[in-house]
């Protein structure tokens, strides 16, 4: 099993680029969870995911329409969870039909449903550094995001 990687964000652009690379590596049915703070970076790093994929726009916060569908080289379904206060909300988004529709999932907010989301995914939490510094940790579930941490690796 790969361990988890810890890779350290000088700025938004280098979010943006890790970001980048694992669009480039997504396959349809991926999942990604980012968790952090207000303002750690999730977006950002769903911006770059967004781009990897061959999106070509911008990428705005879904904050106020929970989920955002992008059409790259697969489509993304980024599905920030911030507003949702209640698990019958969250339920009722009928998240499965985004998790298994051959997509790749980008979920911000992902901690505020744990029973939800498939066994295996790509857990990464942004940890808040300096005003421009975060610590992006990608903890891997499962062979496939294993897999994706190495190649990553050996992109570095
Ligand atoms: N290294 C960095 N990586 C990402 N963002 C950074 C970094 N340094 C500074 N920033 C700034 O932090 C902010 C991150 O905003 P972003 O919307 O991505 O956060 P978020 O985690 O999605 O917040 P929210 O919980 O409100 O959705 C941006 O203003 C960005 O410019
Ligand atoms: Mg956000």
């Amino acid at each position: 099993m790969t361990k988890s990687l810890h890779l350290l964000s000088r700025g938004p652009e280098d979010t943006q680029h890790i970001g980048m690379q694992l669009g480039k590596l997504a396959r349809a049915g991926d999942v990604f969870l980012l968790s952090g703070k207000l303002g750690a970076g999730k977006t950002c790093l769903a911006q770059g995911i967004a781009w990897g994929l061959g999106f070509e726009e911008y990428v705005s916060s879904p904050s106020f329409v929970v989920v955002r569908e992008y059409h790259g080289r697969i489509p993304m379904y980024h599905i920030d969870l911030y507003r949702l206060a209640q698990l019958s909300e969250i339920l009722e988004l009928g998240l499965d039909d985004y998790l298994y529709d051959g997509g790749v999932c980008v979920v911000e907010w992902a901690e505020k449903v744990t029973m939800a989301w498939p066994n295996e995914h790509m857990l990464i939490r942004i940890e808040y550094v300096s005003d421009i510094e975060r610590w992006l940790c990608l903890e891997p579930s499962g062979e496939r995001y294993s897999l994706i941490l190495s190649d990553l690796r050996r992109e570095k």
